[in-house]
């Protein structure tokens, strides 16, 4: 069985995490930056654990310098999505690598991005909205002004907030101001947790920052209260199995919580990170889930519209993304 003409929908993706290795060192080839150290011979990318994975990250985001590199990272990234049956993804954006977090800079970059979203929708099929997120190992003075920007752009494309990075660094409450900067705004809200963080750090989160989604939140398992609270408040989980198992945080996908998260009435949803980092697709995730879950088609049919239905983007959007996941008439 196929899975990849199945309609997807994405909405944990990250854009830097998005690039394909060779478009980084074609990138850090024109602007003449030597990143030679974070590929490996075969051309992919090379990380010990997920701390250096991080550094390796922000090395490859330094040879995105511009806003028209952004529309072509942009382009690229949608490329694969609508190649693996995305027609809906999410996507986060950090002004902090985007004109470091100054106003007039952002506005620039966002542009840049949604001029390449709209293209890709036109001519690729595939919907695009973004979610400004703060680097929790920034620190919470720049997740404020990270916050600003997202407050001052919110609108139609731009319709989420969320928190990424280390998080054994801080707490929740350090960026309760930001996300309540987001909120006022109009935002959804999401933050990693219970990735490499145990349980608490899912209920600090959660108790902290009072977000809709947990990017993540795969820890939650281990405490059966904390699941319960997670389904009796409907908060959705923006599972990344591939991202995970590549990662370490469990050994093989068999070990990984999603299916008991589910069979215990959490809203799970599923995603793939950063997909040419974790050597994963959509199509991919999708596949392993039916090998090793025994997922079918009416189990990835219920998967979309749950993701959609936890989609930060309007009414008007999510009702026309609906008709998408409907099977053709025959
Ligand atoms: N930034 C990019 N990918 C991430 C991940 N999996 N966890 C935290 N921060 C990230
Ligand atoms: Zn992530």
């Amino acid at each position: 069985m196929s899975f990849t003409e199945l309609p997807k929908v994405e909405l944990h993706l990250h854009l830097e995490g998005g690039a394909p290795p060779a478009f980084i060192a074609g990138l850090a080839k024109e602007k003449k930056l030597d990143i030679s150290g974070i590929f490996k011979p075969d051309g992919s990318y090379d990380y010990r654990d997920f701390w250096h994975f991080l550094e390796v990250y922000e090395a490859a985001t330094s040879t995105l310098q511009t806003p028209d590199d952004y529309k072509r990272l942009t382009l690229a990234v949608l490329e694969e999505s609508a190649k693996n049956g995305v027609v809906y993804s999410e996507t986060f954006i950090s002004p902090d690598f985007c004109g470091g977090r100054d106003l007039g800079a952002w506005r620039e970059y966002l542009h840049a991005i949604q001029e390449a979203a709209d293209e890709a929708e036109r001519t690729m099929g595939v919907t695009l909205r973004g979610i400004v997120t703060c680097i929790r190992h920034f620190g919470p003075e720049k997740a404020k002004e990270t916050a600003l920007c997202a407050a001052e752009t919110a609108g139609d494309w731009l319709v989420g907030f969320g928190m990424a990075g280390d998080e054994k660094k801080g707490k929740p409450a350090d960026f309760a101001y930001a996300f309540d900067m987001a909120r006022e705004a109009g935002l959804g809200l999401t933050v990693h947790a219970g990735e490499w963080d145990g349980p608490d750090s899912v209920r600090d989160a959660l108790d902290a920052l009072r977000p809709a989604r947990i990017g993540h939140g795969v820890a939650a398992w281990h405490d059966r209260h904390l699941v319960e609270r997670l389904a009796r408040e409907n908060i959705v989980l923006e599972v990344c199995p591939g991202s995970n198992v590549f990662l370490g945080v469990y050994k093989q996908l068999h070990d990984h919580p999603i299916e008991k998260l589910r069979e215990n009435g959490v809203a799970v949803t599923v995603s793939t990170d950063d997909p040419p980092f974790f050597h994963t697709t959509m199509t991919r995730e999708f596949e392993q889930l039916n090998r090793v879950f025994g997922w079918n088609e009416e189990d990835f049919g219920y998967l979309a519209k749950e993701a959609l239905d936890a989609a930060f983007c309007d009414d008007v959007t999510r009702a026309k993304i609906r008709k998408r996941l409907e099977p053709a008439d025959v």
